[in-house]
């Protein structure tokens, strides 16, 4: 894969595909007020990026989206408040354009100096940008092209869209992979082609029927498959269990039964919770106990595993090669029901195994439950991008940067 110093980027202009889709609530004000971001950790995570580039005397124009604008103007998801989350981490000023490839975008990159930043609004306030045409993405690839010399992929949570900022574009200009990219294509192709023994992989998160693929490729591959989260009710349940008023999908049932059977055939370790903390009701300050896995008494739902089931994991942990890890355990936003996903986070930091946390929620996670993130191999950017690379996908916005051009 290409990457940053297989480039010439002094002097040049050089347009980066980055992911800011950061989570956002409202400011101290209420809805009215400016939003606030929640977690930073993606626009750090191009830091490395974006600083080698100034320091090399490029001029940085960047592309990123926020939320899903489906093609109109919305003007709270304007990319505002991620320009001056990134003036403050950059020491710098950056400024976000009124428009994508309109004419404030087009004088504001025309003013950059070497070291300049600056942010294209949303790029999905265009609706070629997702459009299914791919005439209309190659529209609005050459609108971007056209106002730079070289552009970098730096954005791995959105490196499985098929979009015009993500691939078309890369299509028209001399290109490479950023440091982010790099480094997530590296560790999970790593992962994927030769993981160090025992490979472990956690999965929780609310339903089963959006990890089936990642569990279906996994199963060939892993020598133990630890499930937690609300997820693991259906595959309690698929063993003829009670799970009382706990998430169950129950047309996954069958799907299930068969992983189950699929790892017993093929000797991988398949591990459930053994015991649950139940409440009451979905609330912070319901009534809770802990129950064994097989006793989760009718009326109550499962929101976390329990104490036997952290040591449980925590030790199939210690011992591992690799660790990757996707989706919280229990309803961590809720301080009763955060325990286990803190445990399995804190086995992963103390193991010397390689440790790839997945991104989305369970990255979050780590960090609102203030685990050391450095004690991670890599933490991952991407939430539904790390899925389909541990799906064995090709993901086009990594494939394209293999093409000659
Ligand atoms: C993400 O948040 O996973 C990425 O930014 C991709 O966003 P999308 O699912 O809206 O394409």
């Amino acid at each position: 894969m290409k990457s940053l110093d297989d480039l010439q980027v002094a002097g040049k202009t050089v347009l980066v595909r980055a992911d800011f889709n950061v989570p956002l609530a409202d400011g101290p004000g209420g809805p009215d007020d400016d939003k606030v971001i929640t977690d930073d950790g993606r626009i750090r995570a191009a830091l490395p990026t974006l600083t080698y580039l100034r320091d090399q005397g490029a001029k940085v124009v960047v592309i990123a989206h926020l939320g899903r604008a489906k093609g109109e103007v919305v003007p709270g998801l304007t990319l505002q408040p991620v320009a001056d989350r990134l003036s403050e981490l950059l020491d710098a000023d950056v400024e976000v354009a009124d428009d994508i490839t309109g004419p404030h975008a087009r004088a504001m990159v025309g003013a950059l100096e070497p070291g300049d930043v600056v942010l294209l609004e949303n790029i999905r306030f265009d609706a070629r940008e997702t459009s299914k045409d791919a005439d209309q993405r190659k529209a609005l690839a050459a609108e971007l092209a056209s106002l730079a010399d070289v552009y970098v992929s730096d954005g791995f949570g959105v490196v499985h869209r098929n979009q015009a900022s993500v691939t078309d574009v890369a299509r028209l200009l001399p290109n490479a992979a950023g440091r982010l990219v790099h480094k997530e294509a590296t560790v999970f192709g790593g992962i994927m082609s030769d993981p160090a023994r025992p490979f472990v992989v956690v999965l929780g998160g609310s339903k089963v029927s959006d990890k089936l693929g990642v569990i279906g490729n996994l199963i060939t591959r892993v020598d133990r498959l630890l499930i937690g989260g609300g997820m693991a009710y259906t595959f309690l349940a698929a063993k003829g269990y009670e799970v009382g008023t706990s998430l169950l999908e129950a047309d996954q049932l069958d799907t299930v039964r068969g992983f189950m059977e699929q790892a017993e055939a093929r000797g991988v370790e398949l591990l459930l919770p053994v015991d649950i903390v139940v409440a009451d009701a979905f609330a912070a300050d319901a009534a809770t106990e802990v129950v064994a896995a097989d006793a989760i008494p009718a009326g109550w739902m499962g929101l976390d595993i329990g104490p036997a089931t952290r040591e449980l994991f925590a030790a199939k942990i210690a011992d591992a090669g690799t660790v990757v890890w996707n989706g919280p355990m229990g309803v961590f936003e809720m301080e009763p029901f955060a325990g286990g996903t803190l445990a399995v986070a804190r086995a992963m930091a103390d193991s010397s195994a390689l440790t790839v946390i997945g991104g989305g929620d369970s990255a979050a996670a780590v960090r609102i439950l203030d685990v050391d993130e450095s004690t991670f191999t890599h933490i991952s950017t991407g939430g539904g991008a790390s899925l389909e690379f541990l799906e064995g996908k090709t993901l086009p916005g990594l494939a394209v940067l293999e093409e000659d051009n």
